[in-house]
């Protein structure tokens, strides 16, 4: 396995519409483990293939305290969702920013694991919000385009800050 490099924004590159998968081989078993792998290290519970420059529909998740239930999600596809619910939210493309964003409450999801066989998984809280977190990379959105124009520009100020602090 290997670590994988994440993007970070406003790299173009995150804006990218991934496609669907169709192979289920060794490469893409081998992705997805590497994009475990770089998504505990970093550390972070969900992470999609957008982020480290694949433009798959493969995303990765763990919502586990232990960090000991990965979860490989293949072509999801949102079935159904139902109510509303605000969570604070971070990103691995945006270090060290959080902010409140809207979701649905519940989701019904199908997907395809790395072997492509086809599974459904119906969930609610963070698992729930984390999937449609990580699907929405898989379009090329990212979670700042929920806030507002003002509170987007102060995030985004604050992210710059914190580079050239780091740099
Ligand atoms: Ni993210």
């Amino acid at each position: 396995m290997a670590k994988l490099d994440i993007l970070e924004y406003p790299d173009p590159r995150l804006r990218l519409k991934a496609h669907q998968v169709t192979a289920f081989d060794a490469p893409l078993a081998k992705l997805a483990a590497d994009m475990l792998e770089t998504m505990y290290a970093a550390p972070g519970i969900g992470l999609a293939a957008t982020q480290v420059n694949v433009a798959q529909r493969l995303l990765v998740l763990d919502v586990s305290e232990d960090h000991d239930a990965p979860r490989v999600f293949i072509n999801p596809e949102l079935l159904e969702s139902r109510g509303t619910e605000v969570c604070q939210e971070g990103c691995l493309s945006f270090p060290g920013m959080y902010a409140d964003v809207q979701r649905k409450d519940w989701v019904h999801v199908r997907a395809q694991d790395v072997t492509g066989k086809p599974f459904e998984i119906e969930t609610d809280g963070l698992l729930a919000v984390c999937i449609q977190h990580e699907m929405d990379h898989l379009i090329g959105k990212v979670f700042v385009d929920y806030l507002s124009p003002l509170k987007r520009t102060l995030l985004l100020r604050k992210l710059e800050k914190q580079r050239r602090h780091a740099g």
